[in-house]
């Protein structure tokens, strides 16, 4: 097994999940590191939320580890996973359309925490992401935009030591996309871990410390910003003929 080393947060080894015959994830390690702002890219379909899927207990791989504190998550129920402090957001958002954002928030609170505080950090988080005027409004009145950005408020509630965000400048304008990045930078500055998976490229190079790359299922590279441009591979994957 190996034990993890300390400045790892989420260390993936040998993942794989087939769909049919589809290899989805095909035998996939990525080593995510403590309170950094990690990338995850590749070409459509090559496995990015199958592998947020794996993370967070949404299914079950067939086969791999994922290390994080000690524990393998592989194979845990998502509120399982969410209760060990990591959180997500979707590709397609999954906010609640019938209730108000306050109520969207609430919905996320732990369990453990008690109502008069779970109210508080509602309410603080509202205001970190510039909700405070549409507390009372119904989430299916939003923008897209808006509805983003409360779903990563959403996903801060239970104060998550990783949090992992499918797409999150798909569809929003920049100026809400700036605030967003902000909103990451400072849960960085936090020591939080944040894992991106993102098509926008001037996300992905300007903000991330490290890049992961994945195609058809595998990491096909990793390093900074830098190396991730020039590299052959990720060239060929993106651009070359399939
Ligand atoms: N629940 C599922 N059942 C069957 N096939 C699936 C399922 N989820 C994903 N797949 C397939 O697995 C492969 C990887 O899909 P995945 O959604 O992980 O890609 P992605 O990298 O997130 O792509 P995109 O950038 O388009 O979001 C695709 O071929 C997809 O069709
Ligand atoms: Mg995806």
């Amino acid at each position: 097994m190996g034990a993890q080393p300390p400045e790892i947060a989420l260390d993936i080894r040998d993942l794989r999940k087939n769909f049919g015959g589809i290899r989805a994830v095909d035998g996939c390690s990525l080593a995510f590191p403590r309170g950094q702002i990690s990338g995850l890219i590749g070409p459509n379909g090559s496995g990015k939320t199958t592998t947020f899927n794996l993370l967070t207990g949404v299914i079950a791989p067939d086969s791999g580890a994922i290390y994080y504190n000690g524990d393998n998550l592989a194979g845990l129920k998502p509120y399982q996973v969410f209760r060990k402090g990591i959180t997500r957001t979707f590709q397609i958002t999954r906010i609640y359309r019938e209730m108000t954002v306050f109520e969207n928030m609430l919905s996320a609170s732990r369990l453990s925490v008690p109502e008069r505080q779970g109210r508080a950090r509602a309410e603080e988080l509202m205001a970190f992401v510039n909700l405070t005027h549409l507390r009372d409004e119904y989430g299916g009145n939003l923008s897209y935009g808006q509805q983003k950005l409360l779903e990563f408020a959403r996903a801060l509630m239970p104060d998550p030591d990783v949090i992992l965000l499918d797409e999150p400048a798909a569809g929003i304008n920049r100026t809400l996309l700036a605030d967003l990045l902000t909103h990451i930078h400072r849960l960085q500055g936090m020591g939080k871990t944040i894992v991106i998976i993102e098509h926008d490229m001037n996300v992905i190079m300007n903000h991330c410390a490290k890049i992961f790359v994945m195609d058809y299922g595998l990491k096909i590279a990793e390093g900074p910003a830098q190396e991730i441009q020039r590299n052959e591979q990720v060239i060929t994957a993106y651009f070359g003929h399939r």
